[in-house]
């Protein structure tokens, strides 16, 4: 048989499911999990947001709903719902946006490489330095033909933005109709993210050099807790780039529901294409669709209508922007208890980054050493770039942690 199948080298694990494989095989009692970018509640248990259970019993109630296919882009009312939780009212005067639905945010992420990839064609993807590491691997996978860049972002001396950094090196060495990521809030794994000012200058940069701003959005709403400040900088694109109908510009986003609605394994997600007024979306939307022809045929059902049940009714609209600040709320108080803890110790530092960073990561600058260390000392799993997912933390482990980063940091002191 000529398969060469036999002679493929092993890969390694993908380092955050690996963590999450490790910790469950961990059989130390004071074990915790600050790996998984999943929420837990105050007992470390996953929590069902009441507007998701509340959803599900409406849709479990309606004995109309059926489990036929849905056309290849998905279902319409979801789209439409998503696509105006992200852009805010929709104006078709200003720019035409087509939307689809996608495999999560992973999935949204994927399309739209393979689809620039094959059709617009960039020279080059300018990915954050770092980033979530997929981003990478998507692009590899989905857009090989594509240049993979670094951009500066995170500024390791004082733990600060290096917005010189990124602008410099997307004004010397972007060329017009580059694709460049960027996180639309709650930047990962650093948690910091552009001042409105500094997205003003960005997208100004953006709209002069003619660049392709592709957002990442896994975590509106759950940011900060309110869905309309967590879309800003996507908003300000959206009113910059298109203001002047006839230039060419072009803006994608990838949108997630997993974070922010809790709905981690129903995968629900969608992908917008933002193009000018004056550009018919007819061929874009096609070549999305045979994309998904072959990839899925067509989208699954049930999280999406979850999603729409949500957004479309104003009473659970109202407990899940509840739900948003519920969970956000806790992150943020974990944020600051951590801290407390961690700073009673002598010559660990300040750990003002533990409440500066937005959203659920805390970059903690700890080095692979010591996460090692934690891991095989204390139990403790996170990320080897030092990233720790802060849902982990919960008022009855948080002195636990905080004296396992202190001994790991002044362990060889
Ligand atoms: C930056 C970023 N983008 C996209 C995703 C996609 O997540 P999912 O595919 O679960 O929606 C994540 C999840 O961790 C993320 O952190």
């Amino acid at each position: 048989m000529s398969v060469n199948l036999e002679s493929l080298p092993e890969l390694p694990r993908d380092e955050a499911f690996a963590i999450t494989a490790d910790f469950n095989a961990d059989t130390d009692p004071r074990k915790v999990s600050l790996g998984a970018g999943v929420y837990r509640d105050e007992n470390s248990k996953h929590w069902i947001l009441p507007s998701v259970k509340s959803a599900k019993n409406i849709l479990h109630d309606t004995p109309s709903l059926d489990h036929e296919y849905l056309p290849i882009p998905g279902f319409q009312p979801f789209l439409e719902a998503a696509r105006d939780l992200i852009l805010g009212e929709y104006d078709p005067s200003r720019s035409n946006v087509v939307s689809v639905q996608t495999i999560s945010g992973t999935g949204a992420n994927h399309l739209g490489a393979a689809f620039l990839a094959e059709n617009h064609k960039p020279r080059n993807i300018f990915i954050s330095n770092p980033t979530w590491s997929n981003h990478h691997l998507i692009w590899e996978v989905a857009g090989p033909n594509a240049t993979q860049r670094l951009y500066p972002y995170y500024n390791p001396t004082d733990g600060s933005l290096d917005f010189e950094g990124m602008m410099s090196t997307l004004e010397s060495d972007a060329v017009d109709g580059d694709v460049v990521i960027l996180h639309a809030c709650a930047h990962n794994p650093t948690g910091i993210d552009p001042t409105c000012q500094q997205w003003g200058s960005l997208a100004q940069l953006f709209k002069r050099k003619q660049l392709f701003a592709f957002f990442d959005c896994a975590y509106q709403g759950f940011a900060t807790g309110d869905v309309d400040a967590d879309a800003w900088a996507i908003r300000h694109f959206q009113r910059i780039l298109f203001e002047d109908a006839s230039e060419p510009q072009g803006m994608c986003i990838a949108q997630s529901f997993a974070k922010n609605f809790g709905l981690y394994g129903e995968r629900v997600g969608a992908f917008h294409l933002v193009l000018p007024a004056h550009v018919s979306p007819a061929g874009p939307r096609s070549h999305l669709h045979r994309l998904i022809r072959a990839e899925i045929s067509n989208p699954p059902l049930f999280g999406c209508r979850i999603v729409h049940t949500i957004l479309s009714t104003p009473e659970l609209k109202t407990i899940w922007l509840e739900d948003l600040r519920i969970m956000s709320g806790r992150i943020k108080r974990m944020q600051s208890l951590l801290k407390q803890h961690i700073e009673k110790h002598q010559g660990v530092g300040e750990w003002d980054h533990l409440e500066s960073q937005i959203g659920m990561f805390s970059f903690t600058g700890l080095t692979p050493d010591q996460v090692s260390r934690l891991r095989d000392v204390h139990h403790i799993y996170l990320m080897q770039n030092g990233r720790a997912s802060l849902s982990g933390v919960n008022e009855g482990n948080v002195k636990y942690i905080a004296d396992a980063f202190a001994e790991v940091i002044l362990h060889n002191e």
